[in-house]
């Protein structure tokens, strides 16, 4: 995907598809917008109305339970209108092409789309025929989340704000993992120290996919000395094989216990994009335990995505003459 698609003329930020090629500068100005927006919405404040009036549609063709809820909450709370767009019940299942449906939904004045999808480059497909309304990437394929990458970062930047000295490790099913893809992304993009990579062989990407990332075989050798250990989950959904053996197997070489987390630094912090299979690739004690930032991700969701609802959908953003003319009439 070109990742020009994302600006606009002026170099803008238009839509949201990927964080590779973002840019220091630009991860970091989201990053401290969101900051800003979660002092100002804390303890249930009511925070600028920096969406009202705007529409906002999910388009969520896979299931979700975090990043539907989080891009929801997080555009109500800034005063926009949500949608929740029904698939199940809806003409995409009557023949309708993608391109349709949002032609369809972009004519009822929509002014941004949160698309999920199991195909890799749908969002940007959505993205190259939008006429007005935003795209927001919100997990396609294996290929990007971005807004889970920038959540990520800020979690992280919460405690480190020096990212040059950070040694990170990411461990599990990397190959079928959009997570560990934007992660990677946002981590070089910041300047991380070192990044490592590490799974069971069949669930390990081409060296070539992540030139900036060590790959590591073993868990015990990835994780010693890390800063910053993040889990992903098994995604069953997405091998077309049995890629592994048993459960029991898998956790025992790469499943994050206790004991394995000493061979971290002291400090390390704990991270899953959820959901979470406990006892699968995280013990549940550590899931919980103190090094665990785990709902610091997921209440970190919130004001990413807020920044990044706000950035795209400026004041400025003009409607085009069609909308416009229908727009002035009370
Ligand atoms: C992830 C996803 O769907 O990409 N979850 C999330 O959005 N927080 C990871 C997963 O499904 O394992």
């Amino acid at each position: 995907m070109s990742s020009d698609l994302q600006f606009d003329a002026n170099g803008n930020l238009r839509h949201l598809i990927t964080l590779e090629g973002l840019g220091r500068d630009r991860i970091n100005a989201l990053l401290d917008r969101a900051v800003a927006l979660r002092t100002a919405f804390a303890d249930g404040a009511r925070g600028p109305q920096l969406l009202a009036g705007r529409t906002i549609i999910n388009l969520f063709f896979e299931t979700s339970t975090r990043t539907r809820s989080s891009f929801e909450l997080a555009a109500r709370r800034l005063g926009a209108s949500v949608l929740n767009f029904d698939i199940a019940s809806s003409s995409t299942n009557k023949g309708e092409s993608l391109e349709d449906t949002l032609a369809t939904l972009e004519a009822m004045q929509a002014d941004a789309f949160i698309v999920r999808h199991r195909e890799n480059g749908t969002p940007a497909r959505l993205a190259a025929c939008a006429r007005r309304a935003a795209i927001l990437n919100a997990g396609d394929g294996n290929h990007a989340h971005p807004t889970q990458g920038l959540l990520d970062a800020l979690t992280i930047r919460d405690h480190h704000a020096d990212f040059s000295r950070l040694k990170v490790v990411i461990c599990g099913d990397i190959r079928h993992s959009r997570v560990a893809r934007s992660d990677v992304h946002v981590l070089s993009a910041l300047g991380a120290g070192e990044i490592r990579l590490c799974g069971p062989t069949a669930l390990m990407p081409r060296a070539d996919d992540f030139p900036q990332c060590i790959l590591v075989d073993e868990f015990d050798e990835a994780i010693a000395g890390c800063d910053v250990v993040i889990m992903l989950r098994l995604q069953r959904e997405r091998m077309i094989e049995a890629l592994i053996g048993d459960e029991a197997e898998y956790c025992s070489r790469f499943g994050l216990s206790a004991q394995r987390l000493r061979q971290a630094r002291p400090d390390a912090l704990v991270m899953h994009p959820g959901p979470m299979n406990r006892g699968v690739e995280i013990a549940g004690d550590v899931a919980d335990g103190r090094q665990s930032v785990i709902l610091d991700q997921v209440a970190n969701g919130i004001p990413a995505r807020m920044a990044v609802l706000a950035s795209l959908l400026r004041p400025d953003r003009a409607m085009p003459p069609a909308f416009a003319a229908t727009a002035s009439i009370p």
